[in-house]
């Protein structure tokens, strides 16, 4: 890096200053937010030497066996996120309602919801997770707060961002002006501003989906990855590569970085649900971040970010990143009726 650092505060100042897109409330929640991925992140690095490895023995809502760490993080991200007035509540994967602020806090405008850990099954494989976040203003006029309040479309977040524990610990985020990505730097203790105007270029050879799901998918799906597979003697004329890291953080950021799409589909497991993701905190902040960056995000057939919400915990077909890409599987999915 060169001699002029800039931090996630300056940053975030010079958001509110100069471009009037961050109100001073919206400001001291991304801190303490980022502030706790910081927390998050030494619990990590420790691993086997701090008793985080492993399950807790327990499940969540949607029936998963939690990890130590998913527990961890969300107790994290609750406790840095209770006092600073800020917010009126939060909702995580992990807690089946939602967390008012308790009364003896001053209540703020916004709503929280987080994915505290994404990447459980990386946790004790040393491979790269992270936590997903979603801001959204609680609707006005509303007296005290309620689930009803935060099943807005993702179009309506206020900001969004992931933190990605991986060999750099890279903060992500959009306040609805870009993207930009932070790096910590261990030894200060700070986050310093290491990429900004990031844009996902419109093409790619790279996909990343669950292939062993592909007897499972609908036929939009496998003709799309049929075709990338049949490579440079096929219709799409190129070969194509692929990559599944298994922990939507790493793979949203390795798209980011060098482009890509990324395949989270409905598959004939479980019909009833409309895929495996979570809309309101994995795929409406992935998609805010993506199409920040000049990417699209869809379910295959609708933008995710106009998708209303029925619950905190409804599930959600994903195709994200590269835009030609994400365009294509859609028509075919359109194509198909
Ligand atoms: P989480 O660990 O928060 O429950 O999310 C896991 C998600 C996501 O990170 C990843 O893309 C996907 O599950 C991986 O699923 P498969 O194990 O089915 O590949
Ligand atoms: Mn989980
Ligand atoms: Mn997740
Ligand atoms: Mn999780």
């Amino acid at each position: 890096m060169t001699a002029h650092r800039i931090s996630l505060t300056q940053y975030l100042v010079e958001q509110q200053r100069q471009h009037g897109h961050i109100p001073g409330q919206l400001r001291l929640l991304l801190e303490v937010v980022a502030r706790a991925c910081k927390r998050i992140a030494i619990s990590v690095n420790k691993g086997a030497l701090g008793d985080v490895l492993g399950s807790a023995g327990s499940e969540n809502v949607q029936g998963e066996v939690q990890k130590k760490l998913d527990i961890i993080a969300n107790e994290v991200l609750i406790e840095a996120n209770e006092w600073g007035g800020a917010l009126a509540a939060m909702a995580s994967e992990e807690m089946e309602g939602i967390h008012v602020v308790p009364n003896r806090y001053p209540q703020g405008e916004y709503l929280l919801l987080f994915d505290p850990l994404d990447g459980s099954s990386n946790i004790d494989v040393n491979v790269s997770i992270g936590t997903i976040f979603s801001v959204l203003k609680k609707p006005d006029g509303a007296a005290g707060v309620s689930e009803a309040d935060f099943l807005q479309p993702g179009s309506q977040q206020a900001a969004a961002g992931y933190c990605v524990y991986g060999p750099q610990t890279t903060l992500v985020l959009t306040v609805g002006d870009g993207v930009a990505m932070f790096t910590l730097d261990r030894e200060q203790g700070s986050w310093v501003l290491t990429q900004h105007g990031v844009q996902i270029p419109a093409d790619t050879k790279e996909f990343a989906i669950n292939m062993s799901n592909q007897r499972h998918w609908a036929p939009p799906v496998r003709r799309y990855i049929d075709e990338c597979l049949a490579g440079k003697d096929g219709p799409r004329g190129k070969d194509f590569n692929m990559r599944w890291i298994a922990s939507m953080v790493a793979d949203v950021h390795r798209i980011l970085s060098r482009g890509g799409v990324f395949m989270y589909p409905w598959d004939r497991r479980e019909p009833n649900k409309a895929g495996k993701l979570r809309l309101m905190y994995e795929a409406n902040p992935m998609a805010f971040i993506v199409e920040q960056a000049g990417g699209a995000a869809t379910n295959g057939r609708q933008r995710i970010l106009d998708l209303p919400p029925g619950g905190l915990h409804e599930r959600v077909a994903v195709v994200l990143g590269s835009r030609h890409e994400v365009e294509r599987v859609t028509a075919y999915h359109l194509e198909a009726g």
